[in-house]
């Protein structure tokens, strides 16, 4: 009896806890970061920050977004880059020539509302990318502090936007194609497979 009793009992804790599960392990994990308010777009001090890893998690959203259709998680993403942004698009956060994973994230939203603040960030960080210092070989440097350093993270944080961008706005601009394929196919700033 008393086993038929702890049998019983596990079997309702099993039910009950399957029942709290969300539905998979991706909406697990982004809850849970959603919870904590990471990847908002500020700062532990509440202030605005431009940084890779709000927009690393800002794009992984995207993906659970896009396959489960659950607008909680685009909201949050909108929420989180409209944090960084002033109304007219001027990008906060005091950021000042980075490499940042960010700015996708403002072609995807200016894609998927067509309001022009969103616009007005990506072109920011374009221009931002004619100014930003590279090597003789026309890689980017990864950080102003690292001099002539072109680091692999660097390839996905800014190439990725600009060539989004140059495919958005710009799809006959041969000098910019030229340069996004500077970044990842010159043998002497970096090799990879
Ligand atoms: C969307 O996700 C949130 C957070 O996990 C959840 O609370 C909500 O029930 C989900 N909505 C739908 C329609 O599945
Ligand atoms: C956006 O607004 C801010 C604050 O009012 C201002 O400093 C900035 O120049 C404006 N940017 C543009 C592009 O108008
Ligand atoms: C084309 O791309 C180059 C290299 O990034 C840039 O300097 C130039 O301003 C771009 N041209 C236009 C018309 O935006």
């Amino acid at each position: 009896m008393i086993f038929l009793g702890v049998i019983l009992l596990l079997w309702v804790c099993s039910i009950r806890a399957a029942g709290a599960r969300p539905p998979s392990y991706a909406a697990w994990a982004a809850d849970s970061a959603i919870a904590r308010g990471q990847g908002n777009g500020l700062d532990s001090n509440g202030q605005p920050t431009v940084s890779y890893e709000h927009g690393e998690f800002q794009w992984a959203l995207r993906l659970l977004y896009e396959r489960t259709g659950n607008k909680t998680y685009y909201d949050y993403i909108q929420k989180g880059v409209d944090n960084v942004l002033l109304p007219n698009g001027t990008v906060g956060g005091g950021y000042s020539l980075i490499l940042s994973e960010s700015d996708p994230v403002f072609l995807y939203l200016y894609t998927t509302t067509k309001e022009i603040k969103y616009k007005t960030a990506a072109d920011e960080f374009r221009a931002q990318l004619d100014i930003h210092s590279r090597t003789a070989q026309g890689q980017f440097w990864h950080k102003i502090q690292y001099p002539n350093q072109g680091w692999l993270d660097g390839i996905y944080m800014g190439e990725v936007f600009y060539a989004a961008y140059t495919q958005m706005f710009q799809s006959h601009n041969q000098s910019a194609w030229v340069h996004v394929d500077v970044q990842q196919h010159n043998p002497n700033v970096c090799y990879y497979k």
